[in-house]
């Protein structure tokens, strides 16, 4: 049988971790700050990456049935399986889009983003050559919202592509079916390609259905390209492994990456996701019970700790986007955080002009770390306050 349970490590092992989460601050600083999580790994996945160690499994990537096993996960978690034949191995999904959007579209050409939005959507099209446009998120009192009209109007204006984050980085949007389908509909209207990232997909909780971008019976995406991975649900994004997934319209090129691209994936994040994909579903499941409590825990502590911080529990992903702007600390909250009370969140300037006054917090941790690092917030704010 095996241990479906998600256990956290100890601050003193976490301090051990030589990844970027837990290396750029100074020991006494807590990161909630980039998209890794602190769980220990799924036992699962653990096993596999120990048998290849033991064969020393050190070699060149294959592929495998990757492709094979992630249209299988896909139809049981979403009811619907792409096409293993347009299925390309990539590292990760943001060397695939740069890939993708070098071979399917022109210097200058311009590329719609949805701010606030995962700051590399800015520089990896930008280290290509491409044109970024921004088309900001809509937010009222239900939350964000994809600005359709706005789309309506970039798209007319002439790009050749959109990245659609789905779910969306940071605020946690599961897209819901409608939108998707009127973004496929002005895509196709005024032929854009959507490169859709679905690399949360498996975060969504499950009262909300996450919608597949290919899955659509439309036009716009049936040309569309996805990109997936097992490395956010399952935290493996330093073992580099994602799949591209073609629609049966897409261009040519996508739908088999040339081998410079393929290349760069690590067979350990291809052992990794088939061993996710294959049997990590219980795992998969405990965690987002786990996150589905974190997200709780979070606003009743913000509501007792910080009530002038504004939040919306997230419905995918393990990411919490916090709207300080009422605790007058300028549009870099998550610096006064960092200096005075030793908490790194992801500051939420980088994610577009709309993120300024916000921070981003991982929820992808201990309850007991999601408890220190509100009081270490909450003792700024309280530091701050000037004396009555
Ligand atoms: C929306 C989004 N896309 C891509 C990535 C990075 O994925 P990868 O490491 O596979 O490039 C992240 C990481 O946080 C992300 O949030």
């Amino acid at each position: 049988m095996t241990d479906d349970h998600v256990r956290f490590p100890s601050l003193d092992e976490l301090r051990l971790r030589r990844s970027v989460k837990w290396r750029t601050y100074a020991e006494d600083v807590l990161p909630v700050w980039v998209a890794e999580m602190d769980v220990a790994p799924a036992p699962v996945i653990a096993d596999a990456l120990a048998t290849a160690i033991d064969l020393g499994d050190t070699g060149y990537v294959h592929a495998g049935d990757l492709a094979e096993v992630y249209a299988a996960f896909s139809q049981h978690r979403y009811g619907w399986a792409p096409a293993p034949d347009r299925t390309s191995l990539i590292p990760d999904v943001m060397g695939g889009i740069a890939a993708v959007l070098r071979l399917v579209t022109a210097p200058g050409d311009r590329v719609v983003i949805t701010p606030p939005v995962y700051p590399p959507f800015w520089s990896f099209p930008e280290h290509a050559d491409r044109t970024v446009v921004e088309v900001d998120l809509r937010v009222d009192d239900a939350g964000h919202a994809l600005d359709l009209d706005g789309l309506d109007r970039a798209f007319a204006g002439g790009a050749a592509a959109f990245l659609l984050c789905n779910p969306h980085n940071p605020t946690g949007n599961a897209w819901d079916r409608v939108t998707l389908e009127v973004v496929a509909d002005l895509a196709d209207a005024h032929d854009v390609l959507v490169l859709a990232d679905e690399v949360h997909a498996p975060l969504t909780h499950p009262d909300v259905e996450h919608v597949p971008f290919l899955s659509l019976d439309r036009p716009g995406a049936q040309r569309a390209v996805a990109f997936v991975a097992a490395s956010k649900g399952w935290n493996l994004p330093g073992l580099k492994a994602g799949l591209t997934l073609a629609g049966p319209d897409a261009p040519e090129v996508a739908t088999a990456l040339p081998d410079v691209v393929q290349i760069g994936t690590g067979l350990f994040g291809v052992i990794a996701a088939r061993a996710a994909f294959a049997h990590g579903g219980p795992w998969l499941a405990s965690l987002l019970d786990v996150l589905d409590r974190n997200r709780r825990l979070l606003g009743e502590l913000l509501n007792t700790h910080l009530p002038a911080v504004r939040y919306r529990m997230p419905a995918a992903t393990y990411l919490a986007w916090l709207d300080c702007r009422d605790l007058g600390l300028g549009d870099d909250p998550a610096q006064v955080f960092l200096e005075r009370g030793r908490v790194a969140c992801s500051p939420g300037h980088t994610f577009g002009v709309p993120g300024r006054g916000f921070v981003r917090f991982n929820l992808g941790t201990s309850p007991e770390l999601i408890t220190e690092a509100v009081r270490r917030i909450a003792s700024t704010v309280e530091a701050a306050r000037p004396a009555s």
